[in-house]
């Protein structure tokens, strides 16, 4: 198998056979390239949910699941978390390489010219009841932004496809504060250029117009650290959204957007604020073991938050590093928060129950990230906010790879049909 270059598949009967390419790329899983199966065999293949199923070749990220290894463009997570900042990160994703001085001057220039919406966005954001949940806004907001640049935009030209990346990293997170300040009725917030982009994040959020924000510079540090964390993970759900939406050829702004709308689910990047409502939910240390129990009975419908990965089946990489920093956002802004010590007790209790043990059931990047979203004030239903402005580095990564990409076709699955057979239309009269 190591060494196989087809495999062929022949059916039950003998009738039909179908030699299958053996596809590798530099490293992981060989594929079995399909393409030909239907025609040759007059099957399709059934995998709910891709399990098994490789949508595309990719130069972006790499996981191996088993090991616990994540790398960007070759660099091992670790790396990065510890000496790069987010928007290195999100030139290096882009780029597929690290920056120069010189190159990453420029980005920082382009970036930071970039962050300001049109004016006439404030009608649209004026439009949501004040009570709208931010990721409602934030995928409503960035699919008007598609109205702003589109009867120009050639998808055609390299230069105007990296420019709409620019703007994507520019604005998300202007757009992303403006939805949380409407929220609160507090006035929108213009951007700093002075500041670097995580530092400008926090104070268009959270920066008051009748005095200076004192922000920890562990508020910084730790949100670029996050940012940094979340910023790609190869062929999600939301990053799959985007890509099968930019297959079609839509404009890149929407594809984001309904990149947006795909991480919301709690099954995905809803879990960070999934998480904090559940760690309220147990409330005290006492109640952790009945949660566990709960989890693990199906019939409850309860599944443990910010626990389980479908690619790590080892410890998630990104969650140990969050786990360090959690305790040193605590430590160094002296929170003393309970429900870390829920937290802490339910990794515990979970990490040594046969149940989760048995299905490699770890904790995910979600279990500690909002525990620090919830130290440094950002309110639980901005959480998965926070991780559309850093994924949105590499929804534009993986579109700008899609692009380019020659093998790119429309995203067109096929179905098994279980509905009704061919049947008679009857008349409205006579159906009683
Ligand atoms: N709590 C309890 N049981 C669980 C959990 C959990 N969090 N996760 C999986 N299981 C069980 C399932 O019931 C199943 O048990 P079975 O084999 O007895 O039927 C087994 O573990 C495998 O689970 P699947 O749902 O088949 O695993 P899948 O790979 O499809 O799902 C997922 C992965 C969606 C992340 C799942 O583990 C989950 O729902 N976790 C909680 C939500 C969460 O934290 N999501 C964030 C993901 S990370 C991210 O998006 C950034």
């Amino acid at each position: 198998m190591a060494d196989s270059t087809h495999v062929v598949l022949t059916d039950s009967d003998n009738a039909k056979t179908s030699s299958l390419p053996v596809l590798r790329g530099s490293l992981g899983t060989p594929a079995l390239d399909i393409g030909k199966l239907y025609k040759d065999t007059g099957y399709f293949t059934y995998d709910p949910g891709f399990v098994s199923t490789a949508s595309c070749r990719s130069a972006i990220t790499y996981i191996d699941g088993d090991e616990g290894v994540l790398l960007y463009r070759g660099y091992p997570i670790e790396q990065l978390a510890e000496k790069s900042s987010f928007l290195e990160v999100a030139y290096l994703l882009m780029n597929g390489e690290l920056p120069s001085k010189a190159q990453f001057a420029s980005f920082e220039h382009e970036v930071t010219h970039h962050t300001m919406m049109h004016e006439a966005f404030r009608t649209f954001l004026y439009g949501f009841r004040h009570d709208a949940h931010p990721m409602a806004m934030l995928t409503g907001m960035l699919g008007s932004l598609a109205s702003f640049y589109h009867n120009e935009l050639d998808l055609e030209d390299p230069e105007q496809r990296r420019l709409a990346a620019i703007r994507l990293i520019a604005k998300v997170p202007t757009i992303a504060a403006a939805c949380y300040r409407y929220s609160i009725g507090w006035p929108i917030r213009y951007p700093r250029n002075n500041l670097e982009y995580t530092t400008r994040f926090l104070h268009m959020m959270k920066e008051v117009p009748s005095e200076p924000l004192n922000l920890p510079p562990i508020a910084s540090k730790a949100m670029d650290l996050l940012f940094i964390l979340h910023a790609d993970h190869e062929q999600n759900a939301s990053t799959s959204t985007v890509r099968l939406v930019g297959s079609t050829g839509a404009n890149p702004y929407v594809s984001v957007a309904a990149g947006v709308a795909a991480l919301w689910g709690p099954a995905h990047g809803g879990a960070n604020e999934a998480v904090l409502k559940m760690l309220a939910e147990i409330g005290d240390v006492k109640n952790v073991q009945s949660a566990v129990d709960r989890a693990k009975n199906k019939e409850s419908g309860f599944r443990l938050m910010g626990f389980g990965h479908r690619v790590y089946k080892n410890f998630d990489p990104r969650a140990r590093i969050i786990r360090e920093m959690t305790h040193k956002v605590l430590g160094e802004l002296g929170v003393d928060d309970p429900l870390l010590e829920v937290a802490m007790r339910l990794e515990e209790a979970a990490l040594k129950d046969d149940y989760f043990v048995q299905r490699k059931l770890y904790p995910n990047v979600d279990f500690y990230s909002g525990i620090i979203y919830k130290a440094l004030g950002i309110p639980t239903e901005m959480f998965t906010v926070m991780f559309a402005i850093a994924r949105t580095a590499g929804w534009v990564a993986h579109w700008l790879e899609q692009q380019n990409d020659p093998e790119n076709k429309i995203g067109r699955p096929r179905q098994i049909y279980t509905g009704a057979t061919p049947r008679d239309y009857v008349a409205f009269d006579a159906r009683g």
